[in-house]
């Protein structure tokens, strides 16, 4: 049996003159948790729309478990749903909030309640059964919520930004836990955000799309150390942009001449946009010396964010340029009002031909 439990064959998805989904091919495994990350409008849930069967593809097909299933209405694939307003019905209670599809299924009694004994064991939130949905704190409804999208015992989970109405604290809980009850499933979810932490934090892989396309379908971490482009570069991680020209095989960005990794097809006087991630700059002492094996800029720091484990230093260069630094915070070796030096090898950083501003 093939090891593929989604595919989706060169979809695509008009509404009016708007391209929501742009020739979209991609296979999902088994057992895989995989994200749609991309900016709002850029087509996340239309494609899952299309795979729940909730909008019809106006060219393509999909597949499930290697049956085209593109045909097919959305209670006869298998799959289940969580959206981002889970809207509990306020009337009834957890247990039939939950057992809901499974009463749309006329599924009997005994299992009804065998799946209810099972599914609120899993999450967690056995001894609930009998509350209100405003009897529950915001992480309890958003079990409940998945609950339902997953008592049916699903081929697969598809999740719209389902957290994005949690307070940060309990979205960061959250992300784990949804994590934890994938793997113990062993069925894929397909998870759409636009939240790059939270894609980076549960996924396997991830798919960053931008106005209907992908952009890059990678392991997520090759999708935050290898953005294959400069929308995912820019999208993904916290990175300084700089951009310049090439000159002799350097970048010549605002009178610097940096190093940088090697870009396809460049020629001199190419516009290029490098992109070094924060993380990956140091600040020294002013006027360190570096060898050719460094980048080097000189600077002020105005303004030190402390933000848990690090801090962002922010550094004006002399034409008033703004770089962003991420340092650890345990160590406050520099201060605003402070001259410094920010080095960094080069090959941390990408770097693409400038398409556009
Ligand atoms: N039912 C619809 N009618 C018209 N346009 C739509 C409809 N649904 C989505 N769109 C448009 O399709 C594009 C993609 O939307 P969507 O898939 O919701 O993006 P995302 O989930 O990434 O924010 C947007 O330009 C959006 O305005
Ligand atoms: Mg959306």
């Amino acid at each position: 049996m093939s090891d593929v439990a989604i595919g989706i064959h060169d979809v695509t998805k008009r509404f009016g003159r708007t391209v929501a989904v742009k020739n979209a091919t991609l296979e999902i495994s088994q057992g895989e948790f995989f994200s749609l990350l991309g900016p709002s409008g850029s087509g996340k849930t239309t494609l899952l729309r299309i795979i729940a069967g909730l909008e019809a593809p106006d060219g393509g097909r999909v597949t499930i478990a290697g049956k085209d299933v593109t045909d097919l209405p959305p209670y006869a694939r298998g799959v289940g749903m969580v959206f981002q307003d889970f809207l509990l019905f306020p009337h009834m209670t957890v247990a039939e909030n939950i057992q809901f599809p499974l009463r749309m299924q006329h599924a009997n009694r005994a299992t009804r309640d065998e799946r209810l004994a099972w599914i609120v064991k899993l999450l967690r939130i056995d001894g609930l059964e009998g509350r209100f949905p405003h009897q529950l704190s915001g992480g309890q409804q958003q079990r409940v919520a998945l609950a339902r999208g997953l008592i049916s015992r699903p081929a697969l989970l598809l999740l719209d930004e389902p957290l994005a109405n949690l307070d940060r604290e309990l979205r960061k809980e959250m992300e784990v836990e949804v994590r934890r009850y994938q793997r113990e499933l062993g069925i894929p979810f397909v998870y759409v955000t636009h939240n790059q932490e939270e894609a980076l934090t549960m996924s396997d892989r991830i798919a960053v799309m931008r106005a209907g396309g992908f952009e890059q379908v990678a392991p997520k971490l090759d999708v935050y150390i290898a953005p294959a482009t400069a929308f995912v570069a820019s999208f993904v991680g916290h990175a300084n942009r700089l951009r310049g020209n090439l000159r002799d095989g350097m970048l010549d960005w605002k009178g610097h001449r940096l190093a940088l990794p090697k870009i396809e097809g460049a020629t001199d006087g190419d516009a290029i946009d490098y992109f070094i991630k924060c993380e990956h700059l140091t600040i020294a002492p002013a006027g360190t010396s570096v060898g050719a094996n460094l980048n080097r800029v000189d600077g002020t720091i105005r303004d030190i964010i402390f933000k848990g484990q690090v801090a962002d230093h922010l550094v004006v260069l002399g034409d008033g340029t703004e770089i962003v630094v991420s340092e650890a915070a345990s160590l406050p070796r520099v201060k605003a009002g402070d001259a410094v030096s920010i080095t960094w090898a080069p090959d941390a950083g990408r770097s693409f031909r400038a398409l556009d501003t």
